[in-house]
């Protein structure tokens, strides 16, 4: 496996596949790796022949700075992590790397990012689709992976792709879980035992909430998932919305059921986790 610190070392490297006419799958990630990644890494190795990884913690998609400051990070797990998985090459560049001025962009997602993570988190996704923007340039890839856990990043790089008329095939992959049906996160090894204890009944009433959906509209439903949450004295409920799966728009009554999904943030201590839930009838 190669490391590349540098945008020159890595467009080298680059240039030379694509000569060789390899295709390039790439995995972009902020590090602190677990088997959700891992996963990607595997997808991307099955249906390409080259397979790029990025860990960059990137500074303009946090909105809140302790966030920032806490956010796990252990490079030497992660590449050994990558090195075992059967990555290819591992883009590790700096801030001043990826952003050697200011990035005044500002991206246009006709309205998927007013809404939920959007709405909660101001500015966050304009800062993902800068460093994903940046991170495609570099790496050029032919396919990127993306975990569905983020299944509003998902919509927003999907539209960002198409607005700037990238050609790569943005390829969503499925949740991976713990055994107790927690959602891998980064974030997970932040919480405290109390709360990681606590924290797979988020699924768990998503879970549930697929059978009140059967009988029940969605306002029903979303008033039963934000009671359940509200008994449960050490989580507290950011937002749950069940909306449609292609517009990311509120619905409040029964509809075509099989286009729902169900989005939830919830505080566990001072770890904020999202989850979701597609309702496949
Ligand atoms: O999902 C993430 O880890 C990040 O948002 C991403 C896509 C690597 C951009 O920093």
């Amino acid at each position: 496996m190669q490391v590349c610190k540098t945008g020159q070392e890595l467009s080298m490297l680059r240039d030379a596949k694509r000569s060789e006419k390899k295709i390039i799958g790439f995995v972009p990630t902020m590090g602190a790796l677990h088997k959700g990644h891992i996963s990607l890494i595997h997808e991307s190795i099955s249906s390409s022949n080259i397979t790029v990884a990025s860990i960059f913690v990137n500074p303009t998609q946090f909105n809140n700075p302790s966030d920032l400051k806490n956010y796990p990070r252990d490079l030497q797990k992660d590449l050994e992590l990558l090195e075992n998985a059967g990555c290819n090459i591992v883009f590790v560049p700096s801030v001043e790397e990826m952003y050697p001025a200011i990035d005044t962009r500002v991206f246009d997602f006709d309205d998927l990012d007013k809404v939920m993570e959007g709405q909660h988190r101001p500015g966050h996704f304009n800062g993902v689709a800068q460093i994903v923007s940046k991170l495609f340039d570099a790496v050029k890839p032919h396919k990127a992976f993306f975990g569905l856990k983020d299944f509003q990043q998902v919509a927003i790089i999907k539209k960002m792709t198409e607005k700037l008329s990238y050609n790569i095939e943005i390829i969503a992959c499925p949740i991976v879980r713990e055994p107790d049906g927690l959602a891998m996160s980064s974030r997970n090894l932040l919480l405290e035992n109390k709360y990681r204890e606590l924290a797979p009944l988020i699924y768990a009433i998503l879970k549930e909430s697929v059978i009140k959906l059967r009988t029940d509209s969605p306002l029903n439903v979303k008033k039963w998932v934000t009671k359940m949450i509200g008994n449960e004295p050490l989580l507290e409920l950011e937002y749950f919305d069940i909306v449609d799966r292609w517009t990311l728009k509120s619905v409040e009554q029964n509809s075509t059921k099989d286009s729902l999904i169900g989005c939830i943030a919830v505080w566990a201590g001072n770890v904020r986790l999202i989850d979701n839930i597609i309702y496949n009838y």
